[in-house]
């Protein structure tokens, strides 16, 4: 069942989706060679539990030990920040935030590059920036949700790039996770149309080289098997008559 959500519920979401994009613009300056991703996750989980006073989706989640998934090079989704993992020098890395403010949820990743990036790596982050942003765009009342995974995979296949078909993108609102699920490729199942008043996330996780992943022994982290880089973006988007609305779009952050 997909939840319509009433207007105390969308003013609920923006508030959410805000703080959650507030959390991702206060990061970008810590995001320096030498720093480790445990001290970037202590410095989120300063931010959004002492500062904003509420608290991190992910930690206690199915038991996972952290405030923050961050995902390095050929990690997919799910990393576990570390003190034992420093960035360095050319690295990129998706940090992804999700928080609850008043009971609901909200959901939002990008990628930073550490220093000075190959032309691969910053190649593979634009291209998946522009999947997401393509997708987004298509967004209204009454589009056939495939839509949005067609979009995506075209822009990443005439890319050479591949799309992970293990994970999607999800209603979200009281729950972090509800109907519908938003794949990243098309499907051809034309059943489902978006409504005004559905709140999903979109967040394409593409790799530059094959599509197939692993999960690592701590059972969190995903990763590419053969090795190569991968990327991540998300927002939380809600459906509207004419289109959309971002609800996580940070300050400074246009859909273009
Ligand atoms: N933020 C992820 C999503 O986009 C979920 C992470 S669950 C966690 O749906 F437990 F790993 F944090
Ligand atoms: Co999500």
């Amino acid at each position: 069942m997909i939840i319509i959500k009433n207007e105390f519920d969308i003013k609920q979401m923006t508030i959410a989706g805000k703080i959650t994009a507030q959390v991702l613009n206060m990061i970008k300056k810590y995001i320096v060679p030498g720093i480790s991703t445990g001290e970037i996750d202590d410095i989120c989980k300063d931010y959004i539990y002492n500062k904003k006073k509420i608290v991190s989706a992910c930690f206690g989640y199915q038991g996972y030990p952290k405030y923050t998934c961050i995902s390095k090079n050929n990690t997919v989704c799910h990393g576990i920040p570390s003190y034992k993992e420093k960035l360095k020098n050319g690295d990129i890395v998706n940090i992804d935030i999700s928080i609850i403010k008043n009971g609901y949820f909200g959901d939002s990743s990008k990628m930073f590059f550490v220093g000075k990036c190959s032309n691969l790596a910053k190649k593979l982050c634009n291209i998946t920036k522009k999947s997401l942003y393509e997708s987004i765009k298509i967004v209204k009342h009454n589009l056939p949700l495939r839509k949005i995974g067609k979009k995506i995979q075209k822009i990443a296949e005439k890319n050479k790039f591949s799309i992970v078909r293990e994970y999607c993108g999800h209603g979200i609102g009281k729950n972090f996770h509800e109907e519908p699920y938003v794949l990243h490729y098309d499907n051809h199942d034309n059943t489902i149309l978006l409504k005004q008043g559905m709140i999903f996330t979109i967040e394409p996780m593409i790799n530059a080289g094959k599509k197939d992943i692993y999960c690592e022994k701590d059972k969190w982290t995903i990763k590419t098997k053969d090795n190569s880089l991968s990327a991540q973006y998300e927002h939380t988007i809600l459906v509207t008559q004419n289109g959309y609305k971002v609800l996580t779009l940070r300050k400074n952050e246009k859909i273009l």
